[in-house]
């Protein structure tokens, strides 16, 4: 059986606790080779990034590298996709050199649907469009089970363009899984207009004192044909800075999948503050992805 890595969706609440279980471990151990260098040896990984990354496609490769398989990063700028391949015949090339698993972000929605079925290696979502970035919702759960301990009933203010966000898609099926309650907090015209029963449309200000955590999220102008942002009166309706984090609880977390803008959706004092788990997210990310490595080549590892 292959094991595609497309959806968080994809995976029992059991495997999910596994794998984060896993990448737990891998946090533990990352630094002591003998324990861990052997896992993937003589495995080779493709990186292949049609859009820009600097988190997952760099914590990838490391965590290919700390299992002990090697990687190589296929650029589509440089190469025969510039004459013309379609993303299928790079991907049949890259199976057919004899690579063990593709690590794949592209800017189309249904770019896993479409291919995945058409493969017999692993495909690894590192992002696709505005669909789900499950990599991400992984290291996200990480974060959260070691903050709080558990994921169930968690309050979990999302605020940002969540229309466009893949990574908000993954956090709402792990939400749904896990029984957390999410509350989306942004502009009207960024905030998807159906809603399922665990998700509530809300009031940023209003909302702060109550949750756990507060994710933001970028507006991601890349993804809108017309949208023009006034970045300073962003950041006072929106923004989360020193006085909206003095409103929240005292054990609450701030997180921000990254990139991030300082002093738009976040400001400098908020992405370096103690309540911050922005940079823990980023070391997680490595973490996570060894198991997701490890994962699509053997299965559930307890
Ligand atoms: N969070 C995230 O996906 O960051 P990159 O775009 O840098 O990979």
């Amino acid at each position: 059986m292959v094991r595609h890595f497309v959806s968080l969706s994809n995976f029992s609440n059991n495997d999910i606790e596994a794998l984060i279980q896993r990448a737990h471990f891998f946090s533990i151990h990352s630094r002591q080779p003998d324990k861990i260098d052997h896992l993937l040896k003589n495995k080779i990984f493709a990186n292949v990034f049609y859009e820009p990354s600097t988190r997952t496609r760099c914590s990838f490769e490391i965590a290919a590298k700390r299992l002990g398989a090697d990687i190589i990063n296929f650029v589509p700028e440089n190469s025969s996709v510039k004459k013309g391949e379609t993303i299928y015949d790079t991907l049949k090339t890259l199976e057919s050199l004899g690579v063990d698993g593709i690590i794949l972000r592209h800017s189309d929605d249904h770019i896993f649907e479409e291919l995945h079925h058409q493969f017999e290696l692993p495909l690894l979502n590192a992002g696709a469009g505005k669909y789900e970035h499950p990599s991400q919702g992984l290291l996200d759960l990480l974060t959260l089970q070691q903050e709080f301990g558990n994921l169930k009933d968690l309050k979990i203010a999302v605020c940002g363009d969540i229309k466009h966000s893949r990574v908000a898609g993954s956090l709402l099926v792990a939400a749904e899984k896990f029984g957390m309650e999410i509350f989306l907090c942004g502009p009207e015209a960024l905030i998807p207009t159906h809603l399922k029963s665990f998700v509530k449309k809300v009031e940023f200000d209003q909302i702060l004192p109550e949750v756990d955590a507060v994710m933001m999220l970028r507006v991601q102008l890349e993804r809108h044909a017309n949208l023009e942002l006034d970045e300073k009166s962003y950041h006072t309706q929106f923004g989360m800075n020193e006085s909206r984090l003095n409103r929240m609880k005292k054990n609450a977390i701030i997180m921000h999948p990254g990139p991030f803008n300082r002093g738009v959706e976040i400001s400098d004092v908020v992405v370096e503050h103690p309540q911050s788990r922005i940079f823990k997210q980023m070391s997680n990310g490595v973490f996570t992805r060894m198991a997701i490595l490890e994962w699509a080549s053997k299965g559930i590892v307890l």
